[in-house]
C-alpha cells in the first residue's frame, strides 16, 4: 500500500513527507501518478515542466546525503520529481565487510527527508532489486575498479555500478546526483554513463564536512570518541597536501604522507595523487588538476576522503 502524508494541505514542497514505496509496482504507480497528474504540490502554472532527479543512498542518512537531496530539488525544479533510493546493496560488500551491521533506520531516514524536498523514497528489499538472486550479467568498472578502492575492495565498484544502472532503469531519472566524497565511485559512474550511452546527466556534489574537517559518512557512527579524534588525520593530511600545491606532485603527496605518518592509530590503505578522469597516478613532475585520495582504517572502521588539488611545478 502507498501512503502519503502531508504536514498540511498547502505545505511547501520542502516540508512534505515523502511517499515511501517498497516494490517495483508501487514505484511505477508513483511515477505514473506524477506523469499524469504532475506534482502533488505544483510549482504554479508558469513553472517549467521539471525533471526527475535521483539520489541513490544506502540510508543512515546524514547531512551529506541531505545536501544531495537539496541539490536534486534544485535540479528537478518545483514541478520536477525528486526520488531518493535507500538500499544497502549486498553486491558491493566483500566477505568480512559490514553488510550485516551497516546502520539501517528507514523511519529515521524518511523523517530527515521531510524537510529537504524529497518526493518519493524507494526503499526496496534485496529480493525486489534482485528477484532472480545474484545477477549473472553485471557491469564492470574495468581498470577504474582495479586500482585504489578496487585494490582493497575487489569487485566493490562493479557491485556499485551494477546496482546504479539497475536503479537508473527502475527510476528512469533525467539527473542523478552523487557525492564527491566517494570520488572514485563518482568517476566510475560518469564513465559508465559515457561508455554505455546511459541517457542520464550525472551531477557531482562537493563533500559535506563537520566543522573540524571530518567528512560526513554513515560509517562515522562506528567511531569511538578517541577514534573520531584520530580520524581527523585524513582531512588534515589532505589539507596539508593541498597547501603544498606549489611544490609539485611529489611535494603534495609528501606533505600529506607526513601528516599520516605522524598520526597514531591510523592504518593507511593508500594515499595517491591521481588524474581525476583516468585515476592513473600522476608523475612527479605533473602540473594541473589532480585528485588527492586517502583511505585508512581507524580501529576497525575504514574511512575514505579526497581533495582536488591544482598542482603547479615546484618553484623552490
Ligand atoms: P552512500 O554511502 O549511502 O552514499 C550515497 C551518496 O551520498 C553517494 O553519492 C555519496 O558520495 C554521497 N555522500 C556520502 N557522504 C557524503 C558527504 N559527506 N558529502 C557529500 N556527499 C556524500 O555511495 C553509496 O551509498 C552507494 O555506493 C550507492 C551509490 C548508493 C550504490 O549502492
Amino acid at each position: 500500500m502507498i501512503t502519503q502524508t502531508t504536514t498540511s494541505p498547502d505545505a511547501e514542497p520542502a516540508q512534505r513527507t515523502p511517499l515511501v514505496v517498497r516494490t517495483r509496482s508501487e514505484l511505477r504507480d508513483a511515477q505514473m501518478r506524477w506523469a499524469i497528474a504532475g506534482p502533488l504540490e505544483p510549482g504554479g502554472p508558469d513553472a517549467a515542466p521539471g525533471q526527475r532527479a535521483v539520489v541513490m543512498t544506502m540510508g543512515a542518512l546524514h547531512d551529506g546525503h541531505l545536501e544531495l537531496v537539496r541539490r536534486a530539488r534544485e535540479e528537478a525544479g518545483p514541478n520536477g520529481q525528486v526520488v531518493v533510493t535507500i538500499f544497502v546493496n549486498p553486491l558491493q560488500f566483500g566477505a568480512g565487510e559490514d553488510l550485516e551491521t551497516y546502520p539501517r533506520d528507514l523511519d529515521g531516514d524518511v523523517a530527515k527527508l521531510a524537510g529537504v524536498g524529497a518526493d518519493v523514497v524507494f526503499a526496496p528489499t534485496p529480493d525486489v532489486v534482485y528477484p532472480d538472486g545474484d545477477p549473472v550479467v553485471r557491469v564492470s568498472a574495468g581498470r577504474i575498479g582495479e586500482v585504489l578502492e578496487g585494490e582493497h575492495r575487489p569487485g566493490h565498484l562493479d557491485g556499485v555500478l551494477t546496482v546504479v544502472l539497475k536503479l537508473m532503469h527502475l527510476v528512469r531519472p533525467d539527473v542523478a546526483l552523487f557525492g564527491e566524497k566517494d570520488a572514485q565511485q563518482l568517476l566510475a559512474v560518469r564513465r559508465m554513463v559515457r561508455d554505455l550511452e546511459v541517457s542520464v546527466e550525472v551531477v557531482g556534489v562537493p563533500t559535506v564536512r563537520e566543522a573540524d574537517g571530518l567528512a560526513l559518512s554513515s560509517r562515522n557512527a562506528y567511531l569511538s570518541a578517541g577514534e573520531r579524534e584520530r580520524a581527523l588525520a585524513l582531512s588534515r593530511a589532505l589539507a596539508a597536501g593541498a597547501a603544498a600545491a606549489d611544490r609539485g606532485a611529489a611535494g603534495v603527496t609528501n606533505a600529506a604522507r607526513q601528516v599520516l605518518d605522524e598520526a597514531e592509530g591510523v592504518v593507511v590503505d593508500y594515499l595517491a595523487l591521481v588524474d581525476p578522469v583516468t585515476v592513473d597516478a600522476v608523475a612527479d613532475d605533473f602540473s594541473g588538476s589532480a585528485l588527492l585520495l586517502v583511505a585508512a582504517r581507524v580501529g576497525s572502521t575504514r574511512l575514505i576522503d579526497n581533495q582536488a588539488v591544482e598542482v603547479s611545478p615546484d618553484q623552490r
